[in-house]
């Protein structure tokens, strides 16, 4: 859809991030794009915008023919896919931020979108302010894609860093990263690799064409991470970050998960602090690439809806190219993983699934052990997710050369381990 008159928007949400955009839109007047409405949920709410803007209905937005752009910016998953389904419908553009609604529900917004044939733009639901979901659209041919790598939670980089550099406690790192608009309204989303996730899923359609549900990656967050671990992993020269990370394998299929992973300070990634997000792109001949920029809250989020909306004025959609024009790729989980694990107790370990032991640690109240473990069985199994155990990758994880795991496997059962 060419829009050439004004961006006349209808915005659903005026929280952090619609109150961003609503300032940064006021600083923004080349654009020539105005809200006219605001739908909000709660009206006893004060608002830094005229009360004449807001409204409760959301037919006030959707029914407007004079609205040619709906924003949606809410927290509620189920209304927001309704919103954006029913803007499509009636023949408006749609710019959102909803990650979790985006993800559990690509294959139906790809089918709107062919119907449609109407722009859908989400830059903002992966990575905030970075412009990695265009990048990957238009940028990178799938061939030439060996990899991408990225720490895509604000809140758990900010918690991360708070705890291991400035020793606030797990709470009081969450309290800040809440107060200051980083973490989800469900914080659980953000700690527990949910919302890491739903943003991978999104990256994965752009990236290599993959459409999954979020449901079904291989993850977890950091709720397990001790300051135990930090320590180990301070020894040996590494930092643990919340990695997503996906890699085409030698069998040309992709590898890919969300996982607390130790990062060295040769990786980029090791630099990434706070709440900024950063990624990590390596292809054929660019080699590597290294975006980086803040991953959550009200600006650096609103600055790539705004981006969106300038989109519309040059008809912009997303091709996606790697799903319709190429092959698409698909996910293996035929690989193994180099992994540090923690526990209290080697009861809580099922010791037959380790492929072999590297190095084993033994110390009062906590231990811990390098192996090497088949990534099936972490996608298969829950107790490296349980309160006691705490699972972090190595940093080049993946191990595909099976003849390495059967000899190690053979000479551990010589040695009658
Ligand atoms: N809760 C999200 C984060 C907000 O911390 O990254 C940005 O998507």
């Amino acid at each position: 859809m060419a829009i050439n008159t004004s961006l006349r928007i209808g915005l659903f949400g005026f929280g952090v991030v619609g109150e961003g955009l609503y300032k940064a839109l006021q600083q923004t007047p080349t654009l020539q794009a105005t809200i006219v409405k605001i739908c909000i949920k709660n009206k006893e709410k004060k608002r830094n915008a005229p009360a004449d803007l807001f409204t409760l209905e959301k037919d006030d937005i959707l029914n407007d023919t004079s609205i040619n752009v709906v924003v949606e910016v809410i927290d509620d998953t189920a209304a927001a896919f309704t919103i954006v389904k029913t803007a499509l419908l009636n023949g408006k553009a749609v710019v959102s931020a909803s990650k979790k609604m985006i993800a559990e529900n690509l294959p139906e917004l790809l089918q709107l979108q062919l119907q449609t044939q109407l722009p859908f733009l989400y830059e903002a639901s992966a990575c905030a302010s970075i412009p990695v979901i265009r990048n990957l659209e238009e940028y990178f041919d799938n061939d030439l894609l060996h990899s991408i790598k990225g720490i895509i939670n604000g809140s758990t980089n900010f918690i991360l860093t708070k705890m291991f550099e400035e020793k606030l406690s797990f709470t009081d790192a969450l309290l800040l990263a809440q107060q200051l608009g980083f973490a989800e309204s469900n914080p659980t989303l953000d700690v527990e690799g949910f919302d890491a996730a739903n943003k991978w899923s999104i990256l994965l359609a752009h990236a290599y064409g993959i459409v999954i549900h979020p449901n079904k990656l291989l993850f977890n967050g950091i709720q397990n991470i001790q300051s135990a671990d930090a320590l180990v992993a301070k020894d040996k020269g590494y930092e643990i970050k919340l990695v997503a990370s996906a890699k085409k394998l030698s069998n040309g299929k992709v590898a890919a998960y969300v996982l607390p992973q130790f990062v060295s300070s040769q990786n980029p990634l090791s630099f990434v602090r706070n709440e900024y997000n950063g990624a990590v792109i390596e292809s054929s001949f660019a080699d590597k690439q290294f975006f980086y920029g803040k991953g959550a809250g009200s600006f650096p989020t609103a600055s790539a809806v705004l981006s969106d909306i300038g989109a519309l004025r040059y008809s912009y959609r997303y091709e996606y190219k790697k799903l319709y024009h190429q092959t698409p790729h698909t996910l293996d989980n035929n690989f193994y993983v180099r992994t540090y694990i923690s526990f209290e107790n080697l009861q809580h370990i099922p010791k037959e699934k380790l492929e072999w032991v590297e190095e084993w640690h033994s110390a009062e109240g906590r231990s811990y052990i390098v192996a090497v473990l088949h990534v099936k069985h972490l996608a298969e199994s829950n107790w490296w997710r349980e309160k006691n155990v705490s699972l972090i990758l190595h940093e080049d994880a993946i191990i595909e050369n099976i003849d390495i795991v059967t000899v190690k496997k053979k000479s551990l059962e010589l040695a009658g381990l």
